[in-house]
């Protein structure tokens, strides 16, 4: 037995403890991964089996297919017209995005701003950049307070797990405040399509020329198997992000990339009928939320709802006990940063039928 010890030793599989043990329980109703239960259109499955019929198995360009960087490109009008005239890098998900980017631009010891309840892997991702992970509330924060070693304000809207958006005047503070200690916004808009009212803003309305857009095929195109993600901002930054990249991936999966160019710019009816899908699925979590007497916030995007049982503090072996007692599954909020007190369930995951099932059984868990 080898002496090595991996230098890699300090990091946790977090969600990922709890999925797994949730996929080994037969008839299990997994509220637990942000996987949404939504069918995928039929003309992307089409193009696939037309396209694997031609043999598309070769490497992919650098920066991406240019198909899919033309279509990027229209998908992300909006943010590109604050941008001017950005780079654009197609990644192997959202999350190699996140890698390459916090790793490519940081050193050990600097630090990483985020909101107090955030995705878990930016935890593990500031491990692997040896950068400190400060999580406190983004509305309320303390100027005078903030660490000189903060280079990256990592924002998540919609939140992951909260469903929160940021209101005009928080983004307004933030830009400032980014361009007042020279920091780098990673703007993480992987649920951006996925909305409950108004469509949210995104901070490269206040501040595009230190801001990089990261986004995936995961959530918003309901494929998260199909790893294709892509982030967008200054030229001189994304050519550094993609030279990581480069060498984690040699490439994202061609043949994906194809099939999303094909179907992204024809996706305008597909998003319309996900985000009425979508509320449907939060707002009967909401009624079951009432009826239980569960304290949640109301999510405004997103595919999640954050809830806090009156008197519960063991949320990991709670949701240990419902997997293996009651067949349901949910997140320990202990994951999420400054929510040990709270439970995640992932609406999206589940369909309407599969909700009032989940209902059934988790008040039964109760008697
Ligand atoms: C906030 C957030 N960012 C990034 C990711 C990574 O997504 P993917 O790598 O599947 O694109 C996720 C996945 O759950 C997420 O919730």
């Amino acid at each position: 037995m080898t002496k090595i010890i991996p230098k890699i030793s300090n990091l946790s599989f977090d969600l990922r403890y709890i999925s797994d043990m949730a996929m080994k329980t037969p008839d299990c109703l997994r509220s637990d991964l942000g996987e949404l239960n939504y069918p995928v259109p039929e003309v992307i499955r089409q193009k696939l089996k037309e396209l694997a019929d031609q043999q598309i198995f070769s490497y992919a360009p650098t920066f991406g297919d240019p198909d899919l960087l033309r279509a990027i490109r229209q998908f992300e009008e909006e943010k590109i017209k604050h941008f001017g005239s950005p780079a654009i890098l197609v990644t192997s998900g959202g999350q190699a995005a996140l890698f390459a980017a916090l790793n490519s631009l940081l050193m050990p010891g600097d630090a990483i701003l985020t909101d107090a309840i955030y995705y878990p892997p930016y935890a593990n991702l500031a491990r692997i950049a040896e950068a400190e992970l400060i999580n406190t509330s983004l509305e309320t924060l303390d100027n005078a307070r903030l660490s000189e070693n903060i280079k990256v304000l990592l924002l998540n809207a919609p939140n992951n797990p909260t469903g929160k958006v940021y209101d005009q005047t928080t983004l307004v503070q933030l830009a400032r405040l980014a361009r007042e200690k020279d920091w780098i916004i990673i703007e993480d808009a992987v649920y951006s399509e996925i909305y409950f009212g108004e469509k949210p803003v995104s901070i490269t309305a206040y501040c595009p020329e230190r801001t990089l857009v990261i986004n995936s095929a995961s959530k918003n195109f309901c494929m998260p198997g199909m790893r294709i993600g892509w982030i967008t901002g200054d030229e001189s930054l994304i050519s550094a992000i993609a030279k990581l990249h480069r060498n984690m991936n040699s490439c994202p999966n061609t043949l994906f990339q194809k099939v999303l160019a094909g179907f992204m710019p024809e996706s305008t009816e597909y998003f319309s009928g996900l985000r009425i899908e979508m509320q449907k699925r939060r707002d009967a979590v909401m009624q079951l939320m009432d009826e239980l007497h569960w304290y949640y916030q109301k999510p405004a995007g997103g595919i999640y709802l954050m809830c806090r049982v009156p008197g519960l503090t063991d949320t990991l072996g709670y949701a240990e006990k419902l997997i293996k007692d009651h067949g349901i599954s949910l997140m320990p909020g202990l994951f999420f940063g400054k929510s040990e007190d709270q439970l995640r369930i992932c609406f999206g995951a589940l369909t309407m039928e599969e909700i009032a099932q989940f209902g059934k059984r988790l008040k039964y868990s109760l008697v």
